[in-house]
């Protein structure tokens, strides 16, 4: 595990997009895992401020809400769109969106995901309760793409991109298994409220009551933090 410790938030988003512009300038038909959230606009800002020559690869969205209309504002399909493929010109035919309305969703994305080779690089987030992508506490190491309840906290962190109207309780996600079969994670953790989930995360491993914990095995991990993430741990590096 890498742990790149940055000494500002603008420091750590640079960080993660200097890994991906990296790898798709050596590899530009890399297939990149993309996460969604608060955390990952500004770096997907950057990337499109950077003109990413993104032409070449294909995406794999991490998640995605049940039960929503494809093109409703809060979809994770409608926030990909507007941060990244649309500003890049991007074709939606580079990515591989979860298919929500498919009764085996599940199932088929492991398969199209399987078919596309390893993904090359995976970019996530982490919930306040350690969640990734939305394998909430308890999801097992072995889990596979599924549908999954949200947790009462997750919701509440969530309900402001869904206003007056209901946040949705399911969602489907990349597995641990799913993420961990990656050849690199790239885990971007910014604010104080990552404080406490970034304390446990280190200290802890393969621990279900964090899914967080089960990256710390994978052989190529990089955890990139801001000051304030940082904020509770002591690395003394
Ligand atoms: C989003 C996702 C989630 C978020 C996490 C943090 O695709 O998979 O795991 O990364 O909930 O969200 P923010 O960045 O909004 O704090």
């Amino acid at each position: 595990m890498r742990i790149i410790q940055s000494e500002s938030t603008a420091d750590a988003i640079s960080a993660v997009t200097t890994i991906l512009m990296d790898k798709v300038n050596s590899h530009p038909s890399s297939v990149i895992g993309l996460a969604t959230g608060r955390t990952m606009e500004p770096v997907y800002a950057q990337l499109v401020q950077k003109e990413a020559n993104f032409q070449k690869s294909f995406f794999f969205m991490l998640d995605e809400y049940m039960g929503l209309p494809s093109n409703h504002p809060s979809s994770f399909k409608q926030y990909i769109k507007d941060h990244l493929l649309n500003p890049l010109k991007l074709n939606e035919s580079q990515i591989a969106f979860p298919p929500v309305d498919k009764t085996d969703a599940g199932e088929y994305y492991e398969k199209i995901l399987v078919e596309a080779g390893r993904v090359d690089v995976q970019l996530l987030g982490i919930g306040q309760n350690g969640h990734i992508g939305f394998n909430e506490p308890g999801s097992t190491k072995e889990s596979r793409t599924r549908i999954v309840q949200l947790t009462e906290e997750t919701r509440k962190a969530n309900q402001s991109h869904f206003g007056e109207g209901e946040m949705p309780r399911e969602a489907l996600s990349m597995g641990i298994s799913t993420i961990l079969s990656a050849k690199s994670l790239v885990m971007l953790a910014t604010g104080k409220s990552k404080a406490d989930a970034i304390k446990y995360l280190l200290n802890h491993h393969d621990d279900p009551s964090c899914p967080a914990t089960y990256l710390k095995s994978h052989p190529h991990f990089t955890l990139v933090l801001d000051p304030d993430a940082a904020s509770k741990i002591n690395l003394n590096i």
